[in-house]
């Protein structure tokens, strides 16, 4: 196996942000936060902060530099992402943030506020595993590391037969396709400011159910 899993911890902050910005290009992304200090350190101090979250599961994947043609130092982060353990019986919030000085504050309520009010709606209070955010470094992507640390957090969902629930962006689709996960909704938003040139992005709300209980013939 070319990645190990492990706990992110405050030291891997730094390297996460710089994976997240390496990795985001996408309209959206780009369109809500400027590459500029004041939003590199909101996303710094949202990292330490919610890496005490309770019921949240942060995992860096650590290339083990093995693997055909990988010529990537060993220890290094390739990857990593963040799962939110099922709360039954209680409805996702829909509270936003502040946001940085420079970002598109007005992109990141429409986008972000929509984003959350509709897992409230589609998933309501039943418990399910939440992959909030997984960003590989682009010069491992495609080896690996985004579907083991998706199949963490969905092995765990299959164990308790329960729900998987994630945001996608359009990139990360046929990935969320491949570990079983089915659209259930999507939102249209134009974009436009001094960053983004005017187009639509489209983002999909997309579940995925457990494994059926097999109970056996007769039961
Ligand atoms: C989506 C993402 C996390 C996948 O991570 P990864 O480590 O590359 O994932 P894997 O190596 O496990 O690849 C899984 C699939 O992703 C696709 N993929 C990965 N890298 C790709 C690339 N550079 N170009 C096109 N497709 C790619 C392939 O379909 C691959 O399937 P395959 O095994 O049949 O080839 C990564 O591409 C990424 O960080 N993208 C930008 C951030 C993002 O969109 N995150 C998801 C937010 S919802």
């Amino acid at each position: 196996m070319p990645f190990t899993l492990h706990p992110l911890t405050s030291s891997d902050v730094p390297r996460c942000v710089d994976i997240y910005f390496s990795s985001f290009q996408n309209p959206h992304s780009i369109g809500c936060w400027p590459r500029v200090a004041s939003v590199r350190e909101w996303w710094e101090n949202m990292l330490y902060t919610e890496l005490d979250e309770p019921g949240a599961y942060w995992l860096k994947a650590v290339s083990t530099g093995t693997g055909s043609g990988n010529k990537s130092p060993s220890g290094e982060i390739a990857a990593f992402a963040k799962w939110v353990e099922p709360k039954p019986g209680v409805e996702p919030e829909t509270d936003l943030p502040e946001w940085p000085e420079g970002a598109d504050n007005a992109l990141c309520d429409e986008t972000f506020g929509s984003w959350a009010r509709r897992r409230r709606i589609l998933m309501g209070a039943r418990g399910h595993w939440y992959l909030e955010i997984v960003a590989t470094d682009p010069a491992y992507q495609g080896r690996g590391a985004g579907s083991q640390l998706m199949r963490w957090g969905l092995e765990k969902a299959d164990t308790q037969g329960v729900e998987a629930y994630l945001e996608a962006s359009p990139e990360a689709v046929p990935l969320y396709k491949k570990l079983g996960f089915a659209e259930a909704d999507k939102i249209d938003t134009f974009i436009s400011n001094e960053r983004v040139n005017g187009m639509w992005y489209r983002n999909l709300f997309m579940i995925r159910e457990p494994p059926r209980l097999d109970r056996g013939a007769g039961s």
